[in-house]
């Protein structure tokens, strides 16, 4: 039997479903060790290593009086580890991103589905993954950083990795805005406002507290970065490229969400008059990440598709990516649900057990 050392940092929704499938991992050869749980107010270490019982876990972390370790100290505490360690970063907290190297370059192997990293300025994703790459350093997997739990970073490395071209990457890439424009924008014609779909998706929860923080279009920005980058395009950020926001000029700045919402049926009419010229053409308009590869151009917008389109067909609030390269030229269409505790903790499960079967000993 071999051994890694897990260090989880986060115990929100997806951490607690990340926990909630560790304890249950039935491995007869890969024992996962939890010896580290930290939230921003406090943790529950291990100080010699040995192992915290992982179902009593959350438990314990409400319990312990233990302040977590300061990033420096924290790198220190793993580096110094016998067994090889796994940091799962299950926030979405960007100062932690920044010190991926540090930990990477210690050895410390990573497994998160936070965007941050991934997403924010190109010198340090070109940081991560040269310090990824090199020998006795550790390893990084972000399945779930885009589309949750869906089988999709994993298998485009392979296909660039293998030599592929990609061609074009189209997608939609956000559970809310999916679920906003499938209900808005129909095969069969319906006369449903805008506001009314998005008040009833914010009363479902689908939304952030301020649906502005999903229709600004940035969330799904730092998506499409992630896979421009792994398609082989230089992104310098999540913002060097157009995005179309969905929230009006004059509700950008209106201080509370109560507000916006309140004045969003003013703008309805914009809404409808592209919904109409979308229905003329026999199409449906969905909001998309877009990557062209050959031609360099990346951007996030209102895009509209034929009634045969696979997009056109969503429902509820899945995700649907579609990619064209230079084998598939036929798009391969992946498609589910790209958000939620359960999916996403799958994979950044599934991304702990890839590298454990890599380093454990
Ligand atoms: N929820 C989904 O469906 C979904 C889907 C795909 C990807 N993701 C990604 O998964 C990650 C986690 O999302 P979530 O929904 O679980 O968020 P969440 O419920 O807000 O939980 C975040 C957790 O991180 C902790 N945390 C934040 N900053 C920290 C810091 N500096 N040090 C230690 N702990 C810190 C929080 O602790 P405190 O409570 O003490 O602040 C909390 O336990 C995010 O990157 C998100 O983008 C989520």
């Amino acid at each position: 039997m071999t051994a890694v050392n897990i260090a989880i940092i986060g115990a929100g929704v997806v951490g607690k479903a990340f926990i909630e499938q560790l304890a249950g991992i039935k491995s007869k050869t890969i024992s996962y060790n939890l010896i580290y749980l930290a939230t921003s107010k406090k943790a529950l270490i291990s100080k010699d290593y040995s192992p915290i019982s992982i179902f009593e876990s959350l438990d314990l972390l409400s319990q312990s009086t233990a302040a977590p370790y300061q990033t420096p100290e924290l790198v220190n505490y793993l580096a110094e580890s016998s067994l090889p360690v796994i940091l799962v970063d299950n926030t979405s907290n960007e100062k932690l991103a920044e010190s991926y190297p540090l930990f990477v370059e210690n050895g410390i192997s990573i497994a998160t589905p936070n965007k941050k990293a991934f997403s924010s300025n190109f010198k340090l994703w070109n940081d991560i993954f040269s310090a990824a790459g090199a020998a006795n350093n550790g390893l990084v997997y972000h399945e779930a950083s885009v589309g949750a739990g869906l089988p999709l970073i994993s298998p485009l490395k392979e296909m660039v990795e293998t030599g592929d071209e990609i061609v074009k990457i189209e997608g939609i890439f956000s559970g809310t805005l999916s679920y906003i424009f499938n209900e808005f924008s129909t095969i069969d014609p319906n006369t449903t406002k805008f506001s009314e779909i998005v008040s009833v998706a914010k009363q479902l929860g689908y939304t952030e507290p301020d649906p502005r923080d999903d229709l600004n279009g940035l969330d799904v920005a730092r998506k499409v970065t992630i896979l421009a980058r792994i398609s082989g395009l230089p992104i310098e950020n999540s913002t060097s490229f157009p995005i179309h926001s969905l929230i009006p000029k004059e509700l950008e700045s209106v201080q509370s969400a109560d507000e916006y919402m309140s004045k969003l049926p003013n703008f309805d009419g914009d809404m409808d008059a592209l919904k109409a010229e979308a229905a003329k053409e026999n199409k449906v308009l969905r909001f998309i990440g877009s990557i062209d590869v050959p031609n360099k151009k990346v951007s996030v917008e209102i895009a509209k598709f034929d009634y045969s389109h696979p997009f056109a067909s969503l429902k509820g609030s899945d995700n649907v990516i579609s990619i064209k390269s230079k084998r598939y030229t036929n798009p391969l269409i992946i498609q589910g649900a790209g958000a939620g505790a359960d999916v996403t903790a799958m994979g950044v499960l599934g991304d702990v057990i890839k590298i454990a079967q890599r380093i454990a000993k």
